[in-house]
């Protein structure tokens, strides 16, 4: 995550930045920085912990100055000290620059930079960002910047201005930059709620963009250097839509945010050119003989395709358990057990107490867990953060698939260590994995939405609905159920397909749509007998089917497509078009998505 904020123009910059980094505190808040320019120099002031003790000490000595960028941070890399934070500048303070992402081979640039005389102040990645940029600068700061890039793997959203020049130069790979219009004035900042008090015109920038912001306006390139038209769109949200990203709910806002959030989650972690996983986990993957994976509600459904994902992968046994079931069971821990916590918001106390039992009885713990700083994530003994994104819809949504990935990523790497995941099916995995963000964009295609939600509005007035799936998609089968009973109350059950014949075929006549999960798998056709027991009894079934699946078309009433994936990586792609049948299932009926009856985004009582 991370905020980041740059201006140019003729007011106060320190207030322009304050004012749009207070926006977008929700992004991160370990440490706070900005750097003014005043034309002699730049002065930079970063302080630990939340915006408020940067401004407190700015407003008791304001920096002067009109032009400058500014930062907002969630430590990825070193600890969150003031020295970590950003703005990070060069030894002589002449470039200075903030960053938002994570630079994949910032060891092997920094052991370069270091071999080259270069001495560095901070743990971060972002820093070799600076020296590589005062290596490659020769008078033209943005010619500098492109150079630097050039040796850069990863994602960025960066902001870096000089003091011999009265212009930002910025960039953008994966992470987001948005860019705003004014008179005589510029704008950047991570996201539109931090510009929209000072305009309104703004250009989203894309991947590979380069910007250079002068007072007089700006210019736009590759980064070859080649000339890059954007449209400049005007903003007419309020701000409550702004936060919504212009979406009419958080839910659907956060829908979209999939991507990105797979994106964030796998970042710097899955390395091609060995196969590797990495993810900075000091616990010894072959230290467990079992796993214990424990959580509530969505993140339970996430622990379950865990559950099938590391046993298929690493050959290790692996239970998962409702945390509120956990907690009391008198479990059965034993020293060789990795309890693994599941959670986004990391305060959910069955599962915090849950993990306390399982320490207890002498498990190593472990969390997969969104939010930063969080109860869970000062108890375990380690955590494996999802980088999803604060999540406010109530309905989980992009934390459920970003767990989902992280489960991927910990099979493959405890598969990896302990040898039970040939190099070749360890790639062919890596490349699965890789594939995430670009599927459930495919995924989130207009026709393809639009398709589910003339699917949803045919069954809104249904009373039940029954959600099957097998294998590692039984999970989605649930998350399925569990989404459309939270958001459009309507009464929903969800079974591993293979069990419908044991008791709830008798729930089936002409009034029960019956979603099914029928994806590529090697259960297809299983699952496919299963549907045709329910045609039998008359039920309606909506077949989620993989592209070009036509022969299996005929037995539903109702086909959605969704786009092909490897089956181990499915129930992400999946869980997508779950989300949505539920979402416009609730739409369909005036439900209020985003704040359902009874429920809380973060449940901190038994
Ligand atoms: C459903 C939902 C809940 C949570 C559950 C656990 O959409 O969000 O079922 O998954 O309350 O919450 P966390 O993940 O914060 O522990």
């Amino acid at each position: 995550m991370c905020g980041i904020v740059g201006y140019i123009g003729s007011k106060q910059a320190q207030d322009v930045l304050i004012s749009g980094l207070s926006k977008l505190e929700y992004r991160g808040y370990d440490s706070a920085g900005v750097a003014v320019g005043d034309g002699a120099c730049i002065a930079v002031r970063k302080k630990a912990g939340k915006l408020a003790n940067l401004s407190g000490d700015l407003a008791a000595a304001p920096l002067s100055g009109t032009f400058g960028i500014g930062h907002t941070r969630w430590a990825t890399h070193g600890l969150p000290n003031d020295t970590n934070s950003h703005p990070h500048t060069t030894e002589d303070g002449r470039i200075v620059l903030v960053h938002n992402g994570i630079i994949e081979n910032y060891l092997t640039l920094k052991e370069g930079l270091l071999s080259r005389g270069h001495t560095f102040r901070s743990d971060t990645d972002s820093e070799v960002v600076a020296h590589l940029i005062e290596e490659a600068y020769a008078g033209n700061l943005e010619e500098a910047v492109r150079t630097a890039l050039a040796q850069v793997r990863g994602a960025y959203a960066l902001v870096v201005t000089h003091v011999d020049h009265r212009e930002i130069v910025a960039a953008r790979t994966v992470s987001p930059l948005v860019m705003g219009v004014g008179e005589g004035e510029m704008f950047l900042a991570s996201d539109v709620p931090a510009l929209l008090a000072y305009t309104r015109n703004m250009v989203f920038l894309q991947d590979g963009d380069m910007v250079i912001l002068t007072d007089d306006g700006y210019r736009i390139t590759d980064l070859q250097g080649n000339p890059v038209q954007r449209d400049v769109d005007l903003i007419e949200w309020d701000a409550e839509a702004a936060e919504k990203g212009g979406f009419d709910t958080y839910m659907l806002k956060e829908v979209y945010e999939q991507p990105q959030a797979l994106t964030n989650t796998l970042l710097g972690r899955l390395h091609d050119e060995t196969g590797e996983v990495s993810l900075d986990i000091g616990l010894d993957p072959k230290s467990f003989k079992r796993i214990s994976i424990i959580a509530c509600g969505t993140a339970y459904y996430a622990g379950l395709v865990g559950e099938y994902l590391i046993e298929q992968l690493a050959r290790i046994p692996v239970e998962c358990d409702v945390a509120s079931e956990y907690r009391y069971r008198n479990p059965l821990v034993g020293e060789n057990t990795l309890a693994i916590a599941v959670s986004q918001s990391g305060e959910t106390i069955d599962t915090l107490e849950a993990m306390r039992e399982a320490k207890k009885g002498g498990a190593q713990t472990l969390g997969v867990i969104n939010a930063k700083g969080s109860s869970m994530t000062r108890e375990l003994d380690d955590t494996l953060y999802i980088h999803a994104g604060p999540e406010i819809g109530v309905a989980s949504t992009k934390a459920y698939t970003s767990m989902v990935g992280a489960f991927l990523m910990l099979a493959l790497w405890l598969g990896r260590a302990r040898g039970t995941l040939s190099d070749k099916e360890g790639a062919e995995l890596l490349s699965a994995a890789r594939e995430l963000p670009r599927l459930v964009e495919e995924a989130l295609r207009p026709e393809r939405v639009q398709r589910i939600k003339e699917v949803a509005e045919k069954y809104a007035h249904a009373r039940d609905y029954l959600f099957l799936g097998r294998g590692v998609n039984s999970p989605t089968a649930y998350e399925g159920a569990l989404k459309l009973k939270e958001i459009s109350y309507i009464h929903a059950e969800a079974y591993a397909a293979g069990e419908m014949k044991h008791g709830p075929i008798a729930l089936i006549d002409e009034n029960l749509p019956v979603a099914v999960i029928a994806t590529e798998s090697r259960l297809l056709e299983k699952t496919i007998s299963n549907v045709q027991e329910v045609r039998a009894r008359a039920g309606k079934v909506i077949l989620f089917l993989s592209d070009g699946d036509e022969e299996n078309a005929q037995h539903g009433d109702d086909v959605i497509y969704l786009p092909r994936a490897h089956e181990m990586v499915s129930p992400v792609v999946n869980a997508v078009a779950m989300q949505l049948l539920a979402y416009f299932t609730a739409t369909a009926l005036g439900k209020d998505v985003d704040k359902p009856r009874n429920l809380a985004k973060s449940v901190t009582v038994e």
